[in-house]
C-alpha cells in the first residue's frame, strides 16, 4: 500500500460512504434470503408504487398508509418525479442557499423561478422567507434539507420547523422535505420530521434514502406525501420505467425487516463521528483561518475561508496535490467564492489529516502569492 504522503486521490468531493463502512455480509444474506423465500416478488416486473413490503415497511415507519409512499430508484429520481409532477416554468421554487447542486441543476432546466433563501447555522432563515412572501412572492414549493444539510451540515431547529409549516398554510405552499441524512445523527436531540408535524397532512412531500444507511449503489429511495401527490407520481413512475428495480428494493426491505438496517446505522453514525472530529481538529490545528458550524450527523462541513480567498484556484492547487473537494459556489446562484464543502464521509481519519493538511498548504501558498 502507498504511504498516505503520496496518496494522489484522497476525495472530500463525494458524498459517500467508503466500502469499509459498508454492510456487505448483511447485504449478502439479505439477497440471499429475499432470492429463496419471494422469487416472484424479486425478479418481476412489480408495480411502480415499489416493491410491497418495503412499501409496508417506509408506511409503517413514518405512520401513514402504504398509499402514501412510492419507492423509487435512489431518492433523486424521487426529487425528479416530484419536480416534473409540480414545477412548470416561471414556477417560484424556494431553495436554500446554499443547497444541492443536483437540485438547483433539475430546477433550472425546468425553468423554475428559483427564490434562494440564505442559510442559518439552525437552517433556513425563515423569516427572510417570510419577508419576501410578505412582499409578494408566491412560491409553489420550498425545497428544505432539514438534517445535516448538503452542502452546509446544518439542522433545522424545531421553531423554524414549525414556523415553515405556519408559511406553508398560510401562504399555500408545499414544503419537499428532502431528508436522506435523517438517521446519522451522532450528537444531540433527534427532531421531529415537518411530515410528522403537519396536522392536516397535506403541506409536506417527504423523500428520503437507502443511499446513506444501505448503500448508495442499491439505489432505492422513497417519497411519503398525500395520496393525491403520490397517485400521480405513480402514474409519472409507470410511464418512465414501469417499475424500480425489484431486485434492489427486495433486497433492502430483507435488510429492513431483519433488523441488519439498524446494524449498519450504527456502523455508519459510528465512523461518521470519527471522521467528523478528525476534519474539525485538523481544520483547527492545520486552517485556524477557517470558519465552520460543526455538525451533529452527517457526511458534509462547509467551510468559509477569510473573504478574498479564491477558492476555484485553491480547487486546482489542491487537485495538484493529490486532493479533491467541491467549490461553493457550485452549491449557490451567486456567491461561495471564499468557501468549499468538505465530504468526510468516504475517507477515513488518517487520509482526512493528511487532505486538510495539503489544502491548507495550498491555500497558504496562494494566500502567500496574493499578499
Ligand atoms: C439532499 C440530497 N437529496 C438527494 C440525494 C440523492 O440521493 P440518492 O442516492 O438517494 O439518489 C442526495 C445525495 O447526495 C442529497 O444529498
Amino acid at each position: 500500500m502507498a504511504a498516505v504522503a503520496e496518496l494522489r486521490n484522497i476525495s472530500l468531493a463525494r458524498g459517500a460512504p467508503s466500502l469499509d463502512i459498508v454492510a456487505v455480509d448483511d447485504l449478502r444474506a439479505a439477497a440471499d434470503r429475499a432470492f429463496r423465500s419471494d422469487p416472484n416478488a424479486a425478479f418481476s416486473y412489480g408495480t411502480s408504487a415499489g416493491h410491497t413490503r418495503l412499501v409496508a415497511w417506509i408506511a409503517a415507519k413514518h405512520g401513514v398508509a402504504p398509499e402514501q409512499v412510492v419507492a423509487t430508484n435512489g431518492s433523486m429520481q424521487a426529487d425528479a418525479f416530484l419536480f416534473q409532477h409540480l414545477v412548470r416554468p416561471g414556477d417560484v421554487v424556494v431553495v436554500e442557499a446554499p443547497t444541492y447542486d443536483r437540485t438547483l441543476l433539475a430546477l433550472r432546466k425546468l425553468g423554475a423561478d428559483i427564490l434562494a433563501i440564505p442559510l442559518e447555522a439552525d437552517g433556513i432563515h425563515v423569516e427572510a422567507l417570510a419577508q419576501a412572501l410578505e412582499a409578494g412572492a408566491r412560491p409553489k414549493l420550498a425545497h428544505v434539507i432539514p438534517n445535516f444539510q448538503n452542502p452546509a451540515g446544518c439542522t433545522l431547529s424545531l421553531e423554524k420547523r414549525r414556523r415553515l409549516l405556519e408559511l406553508a398554510q398560510r401562504y399555500d405552499f408545499l414544503i419537499f422535505e428532502d431528508d436522506p441524512y435523517v438517521e446519522l445523527r451522532f450528537a444531540g436531540d433527534q427532531l421531529p420530521t415537518m411530515l410528522s408535524l403537519d396536522e392536516g397532512g397535506r403541506r409536506v412531500v417527504y423523500a428520503s434514502s437507502f443511499s446513506k444507511t444501505v448503500c448508495p449503489g442499491i439505489r432505492v429511495g422513497y417519497l411519503v406525501g398525500s395520496e393525491e401527490v403520490i397517485g400521480a407520481i405513480r402514474k409519472l413512475a409507470t410511464q418512465t420505467y414501469i417499475s424500480p428495480s425489484m431486485v434492489s428494493q427486495a433486497i433492502v426491505a430483507e435488510f429492513c425487516e431483519s433488523g441488519a438496517i439498524e446494524r449498519s446505522i450504527e456502523t455508519v453514525r459510528r465512523a461518521l463521528r470519527e471522521r467528523r472530529d478528525a476534519t474539525c481538529s485538523a481544520l483547527e490545528e492545520e486552517l485556524p483561518e477557517a470558519r465552520f458550524v460543526v455538525p451533529e450527523g452527517g457526511y458534509f462541513l462547509w467551510v468559509d475561508l477569510p473573504e478574498g480567498s479564491d477558492v476555484e484556484r485553491l480547487e486546482k492547487a489542491s487537485v495538484e496535490r493529490g486532493v479533491s473537494f467541491v467549490k461553493g459556489s457550485d452549491f449557490l446562484l451567486e456567491g461561495g467564492e471564499s468557501s468549499l464543502r468538505v465530504a468526510y464521509s468516504g475517507v477515513t481519519p488518517e487520509l482526512i489529516r493528511e487532505a486538510v493538511t495539503r489544502v491548507a498548504s495550498a491555500w497558504r501558498e496562494l494566500a502567500g502569492a496574493a499578499a
